[in-house]
């Protein structure tokens, strides 16, 4: 039987709205919003592009750092609410007191030991950008990384996804060799947000590409996150020195504050006296994922606000995942100019969590760890896929 027009376009929405679409069912493309997302100082203006898919998910996303500005997923109940701390425009992002919301990190998110290291037999000085501790050290790639460039924007709606550009050239903040970088996002229907950063270099380099977004699962940007129910599939975790260094040691996580193999409330042992808690104040460690799946995905971390029942897996191809339980976040970071929060918002003490897929943290300077070394002729590839659903 021929089916009329008519039908033919509700049976395909009732198939989105069951969310058993997918993108091959599609007859249309997706729909991609482009709106400004205000000026920088120098005039530059930044964009922001809305991904949508058919259970209401969106996902929106600016060219200033190639930045993921808003999540929004469904609760139990079908509410939507935005799961991501940031700001309004992108003067926030462009502010001094931004932490990272939501940005692209480059080229080396994490820490390397007092801004240097040798490649090749030549060392090279990076900026100091960060000192827990008192003791300086490089962090999320310098002053000005990739989270403070304006990326070129491709739109491609025949996938939902957008795919941003961005050479970093020789010397760039202390780094070797010209790096091509890329970094899609794509939103399908079974809820999944993909993060895949590609690059290559002219000249050996170090490199570590993080996706550093800010999540509260509840919606409530004024609450604690250390009700959500953390999951992390690890035997053992990098401790650190003062400085948040590590210390090279891959430490064992039993009997410790750091056991995240069984789901665990986040605030039940995160004041107890364990020497890796004191040093950083909470939670912000590289935890080793055990059956790293360098050509696939793997699973990093499940997380889930047992309020809304919101939950989100992690899964990536690297071989670590750093969890941060927001501890320095502070109400006095978010006074002055641009620095307020979504709808003026001041964020509070650990009420955002981050999970940041990488490889090791100062890889640059311990033999031990895997190599982020990349070499011309080598594609870097770094994967990362959220998974949203609700219990
Ligand atoms: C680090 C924290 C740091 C934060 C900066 C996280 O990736 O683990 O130590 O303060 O980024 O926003």
């Amino acid at each position: 039987m021929v089916k009329n027009t008519s039908t033919l376009l509700l049976t395909l929405a009732t198939a989105a709205l069951c969310g058993c679409g997918n993108n091959s069912m599609k007859s249309d493309p997706y729909e991609i919003l482009t709106a400004t997302f205000g000026h920088l100082e120098d005039g530059r203006e930044a964009l922001i592009y809305t991904l949508s898919n058919a259970n209401g998910v969106t996902a929106k996303i600016t060219n200033y750092g190639a930045t993921l500005v808003s999540l929004k997923a469904p609760d139990r109940d079908g509410t939507i609410e935005d799961l991501l701390h940031g700001y309004d425009s992108v003067d926030g992002y462009a502010g001094s007191k931004n932490p990272y919301f939501g940005a692209s990190v480059g080229r080396f998110g994490n820490r390397i030991k007092d801004g240097k290291f040798t490649l090749d037999c030549k060392d090279y000085i990076l900026a100091t950008n960060n000192d827990p501790g008192g003791i300086p050290c490089h962090l999320h790639g310098g002053v000005d990384g990739f989270n403070r460039r304006i990326w070129t924007a491709t739109l491609r709606p025949e996938s939902n996804a957008i795919t941003f550009t961005y050479v970093s050239v020789d010397g760039e903040e202390g780094y070797p060799g010209t790096l091509s970088a890329e970094i899609t996002y794509q939103l399908n229907d079974n809820n999944e947000l993909t993060w895949t950063a590609v690059a290559t270099t002219d000249a050996p380099t170090v490199l570590n590409m993080v996706h550093h977004p800010y999540w509260n699962l509840s919606g409530d940007h004024s609450t604690s996150i250390n009700d959500h129910i953390l999951m992390l599939p690890c035997d053992r975790y990098l401790p650190t020195n003062v400085g948040l260094i590590p210390t090279g040691e891959l430490a064992s996580v039993t009997g410790t504050p750091m056991d995240f193999t069984q789901p665990t409330q986040i605030g039940l042992r995160v004041n107890d006296q364990f020497e890796a808690l004191e040093f950083a104040g909470g939670y912000d460690h590289c935890w080793v994922l055990e059956q790293p799946n360098v050509n696939g995905l793997a699973l990093a971390a499940r997380v889930k606000d047992p309020k809304s029942g919101r939950t989100m897996e992690v899964h990536t191809n690297q071989v670590g995942v750093q969890f941060y339980g927001g501890n320095f976040l502070s109400p006095e970071d978010f006074q002055g100019e641009f620095a307020s929060g979504k709808g003026g918002l001041a964020y509070e003490f650990r009420t955002a969590l981050c999970l940041e897929t990488e490889g090791f943290p100062d890889a640059p300077n311990q033999a031990n760890f895997p190599s982020t070394v990349l070499r011309p002729g080598e594609t870097y590839e770094h994967r990362m896929l959220y998974h949203f659903s609700a219990e």
